[in-house]
């Protein structure tokens, strides 16, 4: 098993089909670490790769952020919401082409679980709501990099979930010996994301294992179950999914703050299946 597992893994990360992120991403990235360096100068570099820059300000002024005003070059985009979530956002635009083709949902129920995630982090108090949007809109970005680089599983994947009436996550730890959220890891590493984000998207069905960041594997699990809840998008299977008693206690939320939470999503979702990135 363990040495079928380390082939799989092999496959996954085979560089030569993975999305390729946009150079820009490169510079930019030794551009945040130089000390001499300015929001100017990177928000320069990203605005000359114009197609990027405008499905990045698209993404920003989605009902996700639910800014009240227009926000219209990258640089101020960068000021609002840091380098971070334009990053996750850069990631998310590149990998949108083969994650609306390969899992019909699935991009859907990302952008609710990134609506959700925001939401339960300003609910819970925390200052940088966009942040645990980002890791809600890349949760399950595994399943796709899964879709992409193995296809010959997914029809077996997809004939789990029917014939044995499991989760998509079951179905997938059953065919390939792990499921999604260790391909999340993988990617962390790889595209050398954040430690908060790497562990949101390594443990969002673990929230217990995250050692440093929890809340925001917390804040992911939640938004994940909400957003299956609403029925929006769709993200493998049918399955009712259920809320570890853990994450609220993470977050310190009582049942009557998740009631909240879902009163005030309700609408919202509704605001956001109106909008779409690739226009
Ligand atoms: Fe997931
Ligand atoms: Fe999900």
């Amino acid at each position: 098993m363990e040495d079928l597992q380390l082939e799989t893994k092999k496959k996954v990360l085979a560089v030569k089909d993975l999305p390729t992120l946009p150079k820009v991403l490169e510079e930019v990235s030794k551009l945040v670490e130089d000390p001499n360096s300015s929001t100017e100068k990177i928000a320069k570099a990203i605005s000359r790769d114009q197609v990027l820059s405008a499905k990045v300000l698209k993404m920003v002024n989605s009902p996700i952020y639910g800014f009240p005003r227009r926000i219209s070059t990258i640089q101020h985009a960068l000021v609002l919401l840091g380098f971070n979530v334009i990053k996750g956002l850069i990631i998310s635009t590149s990998v949108f082409d083969i994650m609306t083709k390969s899992m019909v949902g699935l991009w859907e129920h990302s952008l609710g679980c990134a609506l959700a995630a925001s939401v339960i982090a300003k609910k819970v108090g925390f200052k940088d709501p966009e942040e645990y949007a980002v890791a809600g809109l890349l949760h399950d970005l595994g399943k796709v990099i899964a879709l992409v680089q193995l296809p010959e599983l997914k029809e077996e994947v997809d004939a789990v979930v029917k014939k044995e009436d499991l989760s998509y996550y079951e179905a997938e730890r059953k065919v390939m010996g792990f499921a999604h959220d260790r391909i999340n890891a993988w990617l962390a590493d790889y595209w050398n994301l954040p430690l908060r984000l790497r562990e949101a998207l390594a443990w969002h069905h673990k929230v217990k294992s995250a050692q440093h960041h929890p809340d925001m594997a917390a804040v992911v699990h939640l938004a994940d179950f909400i957003t299956r809840a609403f029925e929006v998008g769709f993200a493998g299977d049918d399955q009712v999914s259920f809320v570890y008693p853990e994450s609220l206690k993470i977050l310190k939320l009582s049942l009557n703050d998740l009631e909240d939470i879902l009163d005030n999503l309700g609408e919202q979702f509704l605001e956001l299946s109106h909008f779409t990135p690739d226009e």
